[in-house]
């Protein structure tokens, strides 16, 4: 491996999941830490569906902040079928909205109050497109006659195809993808308008790593891992710095009672690693210096922010690790087992 360290403007989490109450508490050191800016996803319960709640949300966060952390949370809508548009664009104007995020009703966690038919919010998405405000989708159908593995590239051509034909001025992220399918798609089209974040488990695991040995409950998220191939294409896309791709951990902590059930939660917690793992991508590909544009380009450029001011350099030397799990009041929470991370040491740089 040829290199091994790194210093690049403080780096972004496109997507993130922060919680509410003891879990946000616990969590939201690890995220600061790392990143300048996190987009905050609002699948909370009940959800954040309107300005007034994700201003309140925002508040929750910033008070549970320390005095030296350089953090701001950008926060999102969770559109369901009933979305104001008004109170949408009057939340965007007042700089508590970054963007919205659709959630198919079904899709995921906390997902039931999402949208039942895309169409209902076309109003919502011309608002949308006027504004410049982002559309972030979770893109997968929820037929439950589409194999779990293919619900991501079958919802290109039957929702998002269709969704982009019919607003072509809609700045879209389609999040966490997982396919070669979804790759080549989003590397076709205007970085301006479409561009996708990428995660790190699904650059450092197949499907098959979800049955090594047994079923492995800390290694289920949706959309679900996918096969070698698809990984491959993942990190083929990212390693390039192309503009389409930006850095989104879409950490999703769990209390670790609540995977190990027979009924499991999806939702990876990589927050404490997820900056080692995306290095250790890069770097076993050759690619380190693309990480740069990846993890503080490509996304400010995506939503017209600025680039951060600091910077961080990444070290891969012997280091200790993190510590492997998260303690919550309400009980632990694992860590993303993402091997080589532990070589990794992130540092304020002058
Ligand atoms: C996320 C969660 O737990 O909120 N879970 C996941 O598997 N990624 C929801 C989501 O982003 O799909
Ligand atoms: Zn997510």
């Amino acid at each position: 491996m040829n290199n091994t360290t790194l210093t690049l403007p403080r780096p972004d989490d496109w997507h993130v999941h922060l919680r509410d109450g003891d879990v946000l508490a616990a969590v939201l050191p690890d995220t600061a830490r790392h990143y300048a800016r996190a987009i905050v996803m609002p699948n909370l319960k009940p959800p954040v569906t309107s300005a007034a709640a994700a201003d309140a949300y925002r508040t929750r966060i910033r008070a549970l902040l320390s005095d030296g952390d350089d953090f701001e949370p950008l926060m999102t809508c969770y559109l369901t079928d009933v979305t104001d548009a008004a109170d949408l664009a009057a939340g965007t104007r007042d700089g508590i909205f970054t963007a919205a995020k659709l959630y198919p009703a079904g899709a995921t966690t906390n997902s039931a109050a999402g949208v039942t038919d895309i169409t209902r919010l076309d109003g919502v998405f011309e608002t949308m497109s006027a504004l410049g405000l982002p559309l972030l989708i979770h893109g997968e159908v929820v037929d439950r006659d589409v194999d779990v593995f293919d619900r991501e590239a079958v919802f290109i051509e039957r929702v998002l195809t269709p969704l982009r034909a019919r607003h072509p001025a809609l700045k879209i992220v389609f999040e966490h993808i997982t396919t070669a399918e979804a790759a080549a798609y989003v590397s076709a089209a205007d970085a301006r308008l479409l561009a996708a974040t990428v995660t790190p488990h699904h650059l450092m695991l197949n499907r098959g790593a979800m049955f090594e040995g047994g079923i492995r409950p800390h290694m289920y998220c949706l959309p679900i891992i996918k096969r070698e191939t698809h990984r491959q294409a993942l990190v083929k896309a990212v390693c390039s710095g192309d503009a389409h791709y930006f850095l989104g951990t879409d950490s999703a902590p769990h209390v670790m009672h609540t995977k190990e059930s027979d009924c499991g939660c999806a939702g990876i917690y990589n927050a404490p690693v997820a900056l080692a793992a995306y290095a250790e991508v890069f770097a076993a590909h050759d690619a380190l210096p693309a990480l740069e544009a990846f993890a503080a380009h490509n996304g400010p450029a995506f939503y017209g922010l600025p680039v951060n001011t600091r910077r961080i350099t990444l070290t891969r030397d012997a280091h200790q690790p993190p510590p492997s799990r998260c303690v919550s009041e309400l009980g632990d929470i694992l860590v993303f087992d993402a091997p080589g991370t532990a070589q990794w040491r992130v540092s304020p740089a002058p």
